[in-house]
């Protein structure tokens, strides 16, 4: 098929909006997939079931007619949250249009507002369409408004769809040909990688936008970012399924099979060329470093070894989550893990429990610090374990996030309230109908802790929150260190803001005093920064001995209590001179 014929375009929403329902529609429409058997195809697709791992369709092929003429829709699919906005970014790089789709009864939400901008920012032609028009409470026409005031949209270019029904779904297909261009053909050998995946006996998976040349079985290709040459095995579309092909033609999207084995050497925004070319690759395109990080033990120690195969696995799977081993003496063995944000997080310790069957348990989240250091240098703190001498440190900084937080009006005051109690600084805010748009600036760490949630509780779920690294600056960052009878315990440092550290301190302390038994000498608890006791507790002792009622003769009553003891010493571990359960430290992690 000519490069004049294909048509390269996302669908980009906020959650709910009916972007899966309204690929669907496409997919039938065009004839990829037979009416009413597959739901939700683009969304849930399993492509391979290999023991569990599924696939989801990052793009679908679909030959369409307009007047006659048979043209190549090449739907490139975009994730729909708040962590992933650096992938909405990579697959919009492969396409020339979008389609904004907003539910008629919502409106627009900050994650149309954030999509809108990246889509404006990467030069697409962007269709808007307002979805949901069956629906009674649709607003349609001050949906349009809307449209028009903030984004000077032309009401008569704005479509109305049913994406439930199918209603107008037609007419919109119809017109991407001559709303959105066809792309460009860079004649040489030039692949853009937009996506991977990782199929356990197939190895790495690439999903590519053909800038030019062509691609078939037995060619070689050469990674720009990594100067690595790959042997091509298979080359295909997805339509939905994999269809393999004889070869990729310029413009096309595709998949292509190498022998590629570890997923870090798939950076997406790579160039692939042929190795002798001089062809130069796509530029522009940010490497993503992961702002989250967390500890990731096994629920049961004795389970180590299994995480360890497990975390590596799945991790060849996810290029964006860098994992480093880490022991401790309160929480045994474990991984110290980065993520692009909590939710990313969540994901990965999901997948490990149900893919690896797993038990894992993850220490509360925390950003990393850039530390200056008084010689000129900066070090990244991810881990308070790692922290470099008071001594050499001039200053901290840390990372910012811009936020936009779009509510109905009147949970504006609950928003403010919250914002607020974060360090949220607020930049700008605008009235969207009767929707309010805020746009704060807020330490990073204040957003990964639970930001989210606050905010939909706060509104009854109408509110929504989007937000993006801005970089470093300067903060009063400290060590906490929690101390058992002077003892510090590695598990239990922090890096926290200096003003967060008194409350932080004193809820562990309360926690640990709650969770450690008794000992037969008075247990000590301090929560300490820079040598000084921010807050303490103390645990009384019991002098209670388990043999001291035997006295002497009843030798086997003795010996049952001594066993029992032992099996109940198999559930704890020494922490310096005090004995705590094996799940002490999780509960001072557990969220309130
Ligand atoms: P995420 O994948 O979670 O981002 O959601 P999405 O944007 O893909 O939305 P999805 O297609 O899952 O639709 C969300 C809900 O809205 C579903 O319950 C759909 O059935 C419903 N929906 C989508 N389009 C329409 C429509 O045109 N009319 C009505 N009444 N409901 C719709």
């Amino acid at each position: 098929i000519s490069i004049e014929k294909i048509r390269n375009f996302c669908i980009i929403a906020h959650i709910d909006h009916g972007k899966s329902t309204l690929a669907d529609r496409f997919l039938e429409i065009t004839g990829t997939i037979t009416k009413g058997k597959h739901e939700q195809y683009l969304d849930k697709l399993e492509v391979e079931k290999e023991r569990g791992i599924t696939v989801k369709a990052q793009s679908a092929a679909m030959y369409y007619k307009v007047d006659g003429i048979e043209y190549l829709y090449n739907l490139i699919d975009t994730p729909g949250h708040v962590d992933f906005t650096y992938e909405v970014s990579r697959s919009m790089r492969a396409c020339e249009g979008a389609i904004l789709l907003i539910d008629a009864t919502q409106g627009i939400q900050a994650q149309t507002l954030s999509n809108y901008i990246l889509a404006k920012k990467q030069n697409l032609k962007i269709i808007p369409v307002i979805n949901k028009i069956d629906m009674t409470s649709a607003n349609t026409e001050s949906v349009i408004q809307q449209l028009v005031d903030k984004f000077n949209m032309n009401p008569n270019e704005i479509f109305k769809v049913s994406a439930k029904k199918g209603t107008g779904v037609a007419e919109l297909l119809n017109n991407i040909v001559t709303l959105i261009p066809p792309p460009q053909d860079h004649k040489e050998l030039k692949c853009f990688l937009i996506d991977s995946w990782y199929l356990r006996d197939k190895g790495v998976v690439l999903l590519i936008l053909m800038k030019g040349g062509y691609l078939k079985k037995g060619d070689q290709i050469l990674s720009c970012a990594f100067k690595k040459k790959y042997d091509v095995f298979e080359v295909g579309i997805q339509s939905p399924e994999n269809v393999p092909q004889e070869r990729l033609e310029p413009g096309q999207v595709g998949y292509v099979m190498t022998n590629m084995k570890a997923s870090n050497e798939a950076r997406i925004g790579d160039t692939f060329r042929h190795p002798l070319s001089k062809t130069l690759p796509e530029t522009g395109f940010e490497q993503v470093k992961p702002l989250v990080y967390c500890g990731i033990y096994p629920e049961d120690p004795d389970d180590y070894n299994e995480l360890n195969k497990s975390i590596f696995k799945l991790a060849l799977t996810d290029p964006a989550v860098i994992i480093q081993k880490e022991s401790s003496a309160a929480l045994g063995n474990g991984y110290r893990c980065g993520f692009l944000g909590v939710l990313h997080m969540d994901v990965f310790r999901e997948r490990l429990e149900n893919e690896y069957n797993l038990s894992v348990l993850l220490t509360s989240p925390s950003v990393p610090y850039k530390a200056i250091l008084r010689n000129g240098k900066d070090v990244m703190v991810e881990n308070a374990i790692m922290a470099p001498d008071a001594a050499v440190i001039k200053h901290y900084e840390q990372p910012m996030a811009i936020a936009t937080i779009m509510c109905p009006e009147e949970y504006s005051p609950s928003v403010f309230q919250l914002c607020d109690a974060r360090n949220g600084r607020l930049i700008d805010s605008e009235k969207y109908d009767k929707q309010d748009r805020y746009t704060f600036k807020f330490p990073l760490n204040e957003i990964i802790q639970d930001l989210f949630d606050k905010i939909k509780s706060a509104t009854k779920g109408y509110g929504s929150l989007e937000y993006e690294f801005c970089g470093f600056e300067k903060a009063n960052i400290v060590k906490l260190v929690i101390h058992l009878m002077d003892d510090p315990v590695d598990a239990l440092s922090f890096m926290v803001p200096e003003e967060r550290a008194h409350q932080l301190g004193k809820k562990i302390c309360q926690r640990l005093k709650d969770n450690i038994p008794q000992h037969l000498f008075v247990v000590s608890i301090q929560a300490k920064v820079g040598g000084k006791v921010i807050a303490a507790e103390k645990i009384g002792s019991t002098g209670k001995n388990v043999t001291a009622k035997c006295y002497g003769g009843d030798y086997t009553r003795k010996k049952k209590l001594l066993d029992r003891q032992k099996e109940g010493k198999k559930r704890m571990r020494e922490v310096g001179r005090v004995t705590v359960r094996k799940d002490t430290f999780i509960s001072v992690f557990k969220d309130d």
